[in-house]
């Protein structure tokens, strides 16, 4: 078992998420750190592939965010806790927001010196329940229990409150990646008869907000590598906003494949049928009414090399093809 302070507990490791984080958090020379991957089945390919990464330091720890005892174990002896939990594999608003609290707690009891709670936002709230997505609302319910918990820290006068200073929220956005599996383009005949790719989604011409897995991790090692500056506080991240069309024309002018974004109804989106399809239908209905807007400009003051979609598909090859993203799409869940 790995025995230093420096290690970080990583919930969701094997995940699209987490596995880009590990590599991120492995190539901080500076900090050093160390990981320990907490998995359901430490047979799995995914997992097994964390440990060749780590070379010697990462370690996979076996528990379930359903059993706080095995977390809790898990979390003994070590510096930070990254924590992003699978809404889909529980499908339920309140098991996401209750696995959110109690690891807050776990982590807390465990003298975690740095957590970051990774987060979505709060549709049902700024929709003023118009527009309802259960697996935003879960974890930005865990995000409004950190923020109500934060002020009672300030009114009882608790200088250094762990969710004051211990605690980050980084707030994601729908992964760029989904690009090349959930939203992936079909071949079909353009509307000037050329034959190419088609992306078709119901966005209209709204923007469609995105950031690529690579600005996730890299935010994530930023923060862990500065916990006085960034404990306490939340940061919302994105790597860029643009309409489907945009999406298309950047993907024919770098690939030089033709490709034209030809828009779809929420009716033709709901047809679809595939599980959930009303909650992913809704987070592109709350995309197309109310964003959200990320200060790109901001972000990039931080991070000169926030992803854009261009630079993205130069520096991945990608030219249309299915990929593998999500391990739970993958292996069903498991
Ligand atoms: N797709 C997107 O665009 C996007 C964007 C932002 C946020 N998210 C959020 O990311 C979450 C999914 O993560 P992902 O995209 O990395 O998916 P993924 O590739 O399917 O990975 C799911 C991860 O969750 C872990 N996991 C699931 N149930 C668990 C349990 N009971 N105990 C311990 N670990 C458990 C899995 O670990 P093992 O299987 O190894 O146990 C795996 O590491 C969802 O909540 C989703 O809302 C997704």
């Amino acid at each position: 078992m790995i025995q230093t302070n420096r290690t970080i507990l990583v919930i969701g490791a094997t995940g699209a998420m987490g596995r880009p984080i590990i590599r991120q958090l492995l190539a901080d020379e500076k900090n050093q750190w160390h990981i320990r991957a907490l998995t359901r089945n430490s047979q799995s390919l995914q997992a097994k592939a964390l440990l060749e990464i780590g070379q010697g330091r990462v370690e996979l720890f076996q528990g379930d965010v359903n059993d706080v005892t095995s977390v809790s174990t898990a979390m003994q002896g070590m510096y930070g806790v990254f924590c992003n939990t699978d809404f889909w594999s529980s499908c339920s608003v309140a098991v996401e927001r209750e696995q959110g609290i109690r690891m807050l707690e776990a982590a807390q009891a465990a003298n975690i010196q740095h957590f970051i709670y990774s987060s979505l936002e709060s549709c049902a709230y700024i929709s003023e329940g118009k527009i309802p997505v259960a697996h935003f609302d879960s974890k930005a319910a865990v995000e409004h229990e950190i923020d109500w918990r934060r002020s009672h820290e300030f009114m009882q006068q608790i200088q250094q409150g762990w969710y004051s200073k211990h605690v980050t929220v980084l707030r994601t956005l729908a992964y760029l990646e989904n690009m090349t599996a959930f939203f992936l383009p079909r071949t079909g005949l353009l509307s000037d008869g050329r034959e190419g790719l088609i992306f078709s989604m119901p966005m209209a011409d709204k923007p469609y907000p995105f950031v690529a897995l690579d600005d996730i991790a890299w935010f994530t090692a930023y923060i862990f590598a500065n916990l006085e500056e960034w404990g306490g506080r939340s940061l919302a991240i994105g790597s860029e906003s643009l309409s489907i069309a945009q999406l298309a024309a950047t993907f024919e002018q770098v690939t030089g494949i033709p490709a034209e974004y030809q828009p779809m109804s929420d009716a033709e989106y709901l047809a679809l049928g595939f599980p959930n399809v009303h909650d992913a239908l809704n987070q592109l209905r709350y995309h197309r009414e109310y964003g959200p807007y990320r200060d790109h400009e901001q972000l990039r003051k931080i991070h000169p090399n926030l992803m854009t979609f261009e630079a993205w598909l130069k520096q991945t090859g990608w030219r249309g093809e299915a990929r593998e993203v999500q391990k739970g799409v993958a292996t069903g869940g498991k």
